[in-house]
């Protein structure tokens, strides 16, 4: 693998994020991490999405501009990805001048393709959505099925995209390429859109968008947010009608968009569409993740229950994000909808991440230092049961991430602990040291010891401040690459000193964790 390039959806600014958004952020994080620890070069991007006609009403409902508004919430984005460990590569902003001069060129090169038209239009509008609305998608009520608001009714004279000219040629892909679309349930969904497309707006008249890119020799007319907010894939790593940068040619096309169902249709019909219009290659992947609730309910402004990332830091004095990020990853089987509840939030952390896995590391090391002054001798070396579990666990874990399954990796990287857990308490290496069996003792430590760098390399990507402190205590280097992992990483010699050994993750202090640690 020589590249990996990977994308989230970039964010509207009309508000701060959500624990929704950061699901999202954390999911694409997760993945980076994984392909870092198999390919040298990872291209991160995610970003904002700041023009429309939601992001102008939201401005001038606030008395400033749009582009204050922008700033101001774009800002709160990157704060929370900081908050989180997001570590991208890049961070896009629709409102950036080399995005917004380079959408203006590939609006003006589908024109002279003669894939874009003028046209009349009578429309239902979505202000949520941003974009108009088939009427047989709407509720019976007549509402938007997302947003369950009555669009809006827009006559006007638009630039037309011909998605009907490339409608075949989505079909044939789709049908060739089982895992364009993942997961693949989600395909179907796609090809029964597809059976009835038509052309799509792709500008709007700026009497009514005036918070938009301007058509190049149209001044009349600013460009819809789809054809906008979708080209940031290509222009954030350098492409332009005109120019290609070398980072475009390393990097498309992107291995995998990561976004949500709730916008597949864009990414699956509009988007390669317009690519295949530019003459560029499709995406390799795109996966659809399902939506966080909060207490089994739709997270929305008027319920008053949206949870902003940061905030559940805060609440539980997190040091940093590592607990959330593996809730928030393993909430929802691939492509399913997941809940977020403060309960349910410390009892799996406090469950997998203290008793299981942090404990784990801190009664083998703490015997080690009990019975052989924190010393690995070289007699301890040798078979290891648990080997071929852990070998095979890697690969297990490379495959559930090529199919973009994080949730299932997570719980295969606990399994591999709850069998290192159950091996400690069949060999019981207390009672070895009792009965003076000191060599099977050090060897039942030292095996275990050597499956914890595993296991600290597998959940790295999901907890990485927690994976860098396991490291450290085994003297494991952190950086190592998959391929490169063995069951014999433990070094003989000294390993660890009593004061050096130190939990690496701390119960979630709670009435919750009380109980159960009573039980
Ligand atoms: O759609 N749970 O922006 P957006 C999980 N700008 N994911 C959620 C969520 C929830 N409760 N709420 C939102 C847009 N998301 C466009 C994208 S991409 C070229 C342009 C996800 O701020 C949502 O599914 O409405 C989407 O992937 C992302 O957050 C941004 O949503
Ligand atoms: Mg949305």
């Amino acid at each position: 693998m020589e590249k990996y390039y990977l994308t989230t959806a970039i964010d509207y600014v009309n508000g701060a994020p959500h624990i929704g958004h950061a699901y999202e952020k954390i999911l694409t994080d997760i993945i980076a991490r994984h392909y870092s620890q198999r390919c040298d070069d990872v291209y991160f991007l995610t970003g904002t999405d700041e023009h429309g006609i939601k992001i102008q009403k939201t401005a001038a409902a606030k008395d400033i501009t749009p582009k204050e508004l922008c700033d101001e919430n774009s800002r709160k984005f990157k704060d929370a990805w900081k908050a989180l460990d997001i570590d991208y590569t890049k961070f896009i902003r629709t409102t950036d001048d080399y995005h917004e001069k380079a959408v203006q060129h590939i609006f003006k090169k589908l024109v002279e393709k003669g894939d874009i038209y003028k046209h009349s239009y009578e429309g239902l509008y979505c202000t949520g959505c941003e974009c108009f609305l088939n009427p047989k998608d709407l509720t019976e009520d007549g509402l938007c099925p997302t947003h369950l608001k009555k669009p809006e009714v827009v006559s006007e004279e638009n630039y037309f995209f011909k998605l009907t000219k490339y409608k075949d040629a989505i079909v044939k892909h789709i049908k060739e390429h089982p895992d364009f679309i993942l997961p693949q349930f989600r395909a179907n969904e796609v090809l029964n859109q597809l059976e009835d497309i038509q052309d799509i707006s792709v500008s709007r008249s700026k009497s009514n968008v005036q918070w938009g890119i301007d058509v190049l020799d149209d001044s009349e007319q600013s460009i819809y947010v789809w054809i906008d907010a979708l080209s940031n894939y290509v222009t954030a790593i350098g492409y332009d009608t005109e120019n290609q940068s070398d980072d475009f040619k390393k990097y498309w096309p992107a291995d995998v968009h990561v976004i949500g169902k709730d916008i597949l249709k864009f990414h699956s019909i509009y988007w390669p569409a317009f690519l295949l219009a530019l003459d560029l290659p499709l995406p390799k992947h795109i996966f659809a993740h399902g939506w966080i609730t909060i207490d089994e309910s739709k997270m929305s402004k008027s319920l008053g229950n949206v949870i902003s990332p940061t905030s559940v830091m805060e609440n539980f004095n997190m040091e940093n994000a590592d607990a959330f990020r593996y809730y928030m990853a393993t909430s929802a089987p691939c492509g399913r909808d997941g809940n977020y509840s403060d309960d349910d939030f410390k009892e799996k952390v406090n469950a997998h991440l203290a008793n299981s896995m942090g404990n784990l590391l801190n009664r083998t090391l703490s015997m080690l230092v009990k019975y052989f002054d924190g010393e690995v001798k070289s007699e301890f070396k040798g078979d290891n049961p648990l080997a071929k579990k852990a070998l095979n666990t890697i690969s297990i874990v490379k495959n559930h991430f090529d199919n973009f399954e994080i949730s299932e990796a997570g719980f295969e990287i606990i399994s591999l602990v709850d069998s290192t857990n159950k091996y400690v308490q069949d060999t019981a290496p207390w009672t070895l040291a009792k009965e003076g069996k000191m060599s099977e003792c050090g060897k039942v430590l030292t095996n275990v010891l050597d499956i914890m760098c595993i296991i600290a390399s597998l959940i790295y990507p999901y907890c990485p401040n927690i994976a860098r402190s396991m490291a450290s205590q085994l003297s494991f280097n952190i950086n190592t690459k998959l391929d490169d992992l063995t069951s014999d990483s433990i070094k003989v010699g000294k390993l660890i000193e009593k004061e050096n050994i130190k939990p690496v993750f701390l119960r979630l202090d709670s009435e919750l964790a009380d109980k159960s640690a009573k039980k």
